[in-house]
């Protein structure tokens, strides 16, 4: 059972400690920080329940402060606690979207009220999300398809235990989501979770990024640096496009995972490591060891656990719980209500190929929520590309004709057949009876079909 993390961020150290003295003995697990830049990059590394913040911080205004947390990190719950007692502050901050006002000293017994009110609240918010649309929300990730569910049910295992993972997918198909979901589930949950994107950080400096260095071992190392290993010490590691690491790097990351140890670039002192690896790729890793670029032995050492993330254009289903997740959360975040969407414009959605996949969509979905004034989405707020796909859609024949000669009719009209039993059965999540509805023909036909095209619903 896990406990409720508080992030208190107050610049006075004595508050900070006396609100953790409050929690801990309560139960709850408490993270400080004293301002805006390190309560930021605790978020971003630890899982937290809810924000208790002073509305008096360094170098920022408390309300431009409150409004990034909102916007940022919308799902997690802001109590203000705070020294300025005055009715227009506490006003002032409800309004920017914190969920109650504490004003110091601080009752004990006031406060663990209020913060078990706050997070029934949210709970609530979140049973009703989910059956609202279906089970569609699993640890901040979206999506109903057979394919996610069995995405969830794997995170739900490999959570509870503590072996390497390697998620694959496409640009923008949830990486990441996937393995913060699989950290903040594990018993890791309290320790960070630490993202290194080994392709973005240059070759030269990826390895005392990963490992630290210590002071004098090159030029510029003017101080002992740590490491993100070390400080994902007790935690999880995110090893994002692990498929650009260099083959030097590829040598040692293997030493760590087989000996759990490493020494700091220019240290002898080796390292003990308690800390589990999930690592990602959009690049097909086998074919990378094929080519000799990517080593044999870091691979099945990585390749313990594989999750296939599909994308999103093969999870149809999917679409119009994402689109209706992206419009209520940027309308609520930008302060411009959408009320809702035409049925022409979701087609466009549906038939577009998505390549940059749920970020594209999400990208889409900020944009035009942004920029439209009616209220109402429909094609003409879309990107031209999305309308062009859905008109070629319209005018294409169902099923293009295949290059090879010896294709009979036959065969093609078999292939039609059993794309549009396969598209009808993710659409009705393999509901045989909604399926032959959306085809229009008895369900007896459609299991008859299925039985002779050999398509089965499980697995
Ligand atoms: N199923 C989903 N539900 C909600 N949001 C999603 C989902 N999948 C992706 N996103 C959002 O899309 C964006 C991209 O997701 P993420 O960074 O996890 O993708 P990625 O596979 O790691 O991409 P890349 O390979 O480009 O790093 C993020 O903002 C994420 O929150
Ligand atoms: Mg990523």
């Amino acid at each position: 059972m896990q406990t409720t993390t508080v992030l208190v961020i107050d610049p006075d150290e004595a508050c900070r400690a006396a609100l953790a003295g409050f929690l801990k003995p309560q139960g709850y697990t408490v993270i400080e920080a004293r301002d805006a830049d390190s309560s930021i990059s605790m978020l971003q590394t630890h899982h937290i329940d809810i924000i208790l913040t002073e509305l008096r911080l360094p170098r920022i205004d408390g309300y431009a402060f409150l409004k990034k947390l909102k916007t940022d990190y919308a799902a997690v719950p802001v109590l203000v606690v705070t020294g300025s007692a005055s009715v227009s502050v506490a006003v002032k901050a409800m309004k920017t979207g914190a969920e109650d006002f504490l004003t110091k000293p601080v009752n004990s017994e006031e406060l663990h009220h209020l913060l078990q009110a706050i997070l029934a609240k949210k709970t609530q918010q979140r049973r009703a999300q989910k059956a609202e649309c279906g089970a569609v929300w699993y640890e901040g990730i979206i999506g109903s398809s057979p394919a996610m569910k069995k995405v969830y049910q794997l995170i739900d295992k490999l959570a509870a235990v503590d072996s390497t993972v390697i998620v694959y997918g496409e640009s923008g198909t949830g990486k990441e989501l996937v393995a913060r979901a699989i950290h903040a589930k594990s018993r890791r949950a309290q320790h960070p979770l630490i993202p290194v994107n080994c392709g973005a950080i240059p070759a030269e400096l990826l390895e005392s990024e990963l490992f630290g260095h210590e002071k004098g071992s090159f030029t510029s190392a003017y101080r002992t640096r740590i490491g993100r290993f070390e400080l994902a010490k007790g935690g999880t590691i995110f090893l994002d496009e692990i498929g650009d690491m260099s083959p030097v790097l590829q040598v040692k990351l293997l030493r760590v995972l087989q000996e759990h140890e490493f020494e700091r670039v220019g240290g002898t002192k080796p390292i003990k490591t308690d800390i589990r690896v999930i690592a990602a790729t959009h690049r097909d890793l086998e074919k990378a060891v094929a080519e000799g670029k990517f080593r044999e032995d870091l691979y099945y050492r990585l390749n313990v656990v594989p999750i296939y993330l599909p994308p999103l254009r093969e999870r149809p289903t999917d679409i119009p719980l994402l689109v209706k997740h992206f419009i209520s959360r940027f309308s609520s975040e930008k302060g411009k209500p959408v009320e809702t969407i035409t049925d022409r414009a979701m087609e466009c959605f549906l038939h577009y190929h998505w390549p940059g996949n749920v970020r594209e969509l999400q990208n889409i979905i900020e944009r035009v929520v942004i920029l439209n004034e009616s209220g109402v989405i429909d094609c003409d707020d879309l990107p031209e590309k999305m309308v062009r796909q859905q008109r070629s859609h319209l005018n294409t024949p169902p099923s293009s004709l295949p290059s090879e000669q010896n294709c009979s009719f036959a065969t093609m009209v078999t292939n039609f057949e059993r794309q549009l039993i396969l598209q009808a059965l993710e659409r009705s999540a393999g509901v045989k009876n909604k399926a032959a509805q959306l085809l229009n023909i008895n369900r007896t036909t459609l299991v008859e079909k299925m039985k002779k095209l050999n398509i089965s619903t499980k697995g």
